[in-house]
């Protein structure tokens, strides 16, 4: 069994909804195990720069503009195959293309309120883990 660990924010329309237990029990349920977390407001530097590789796209001033407009969880998820995993969890980035039962599906609001982001690479989620967490906040 390979385990590995991918990043997550749950994304400012859940926690203004109070869904971020909600969330956290469908990624639990779907068998990630978070070993870290916490709430933070991101800067508008933090945002840009988290999106960087997004900025010629048309909507990346809604998407920092969203992201910085409430607080929001971000985690460490451990599991088996944890980025491919998280991902078929989350569902499409569409809220409306997605699978039922994924949280995306049932929860999110739109493509760009879609409540929860995933890392899309193990090389990006070592990338988007270190951006956030320092190495002692992990506990595995
Ligand atoms: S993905 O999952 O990276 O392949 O999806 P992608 O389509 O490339 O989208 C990247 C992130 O941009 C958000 N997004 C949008 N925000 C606002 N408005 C529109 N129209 C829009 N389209 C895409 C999408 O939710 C992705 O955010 P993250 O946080 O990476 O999931």
């Amino acid at each position: 069994m390979t385990v590995s660990r991918t990043f997550s924010i749950i994304k400012p329309d859940a926690t203004r909804r109070n869904l971020t237990g909600a969330v956290t029990k469908m990624l639990e349920d779907g068998g990630l195990r978070v070993v870290a977390s916490k709430r933070i407001h991101m800067t508008q530097a933090q945002a840009e720069g988290f999106y960087a590789v997004h900025k010629e796209r048309p909507f990346f001033g809604e998407l920092v503009e969203f992201m910085v407009s409430e607080p929001v969880v971000v985690q460490v998820l451990e599991g088996e195959n944890a980025v491919l995993r998280n991902r078929e969890i989350m569902g499409a980035t569409n809220p409306s293309d997605a699978d039922a039962g994924t949280i995306r599906k049932e929860l999110a609001l739109s493509i760009g309120e879609n409540t929860v982001h995933g890392s899309d690479s193990e090389e990006n989620a070592a990338i988007e883990i270190a951006y956030f967490f320092k190495d002692e906040e992990i506990v595995g």
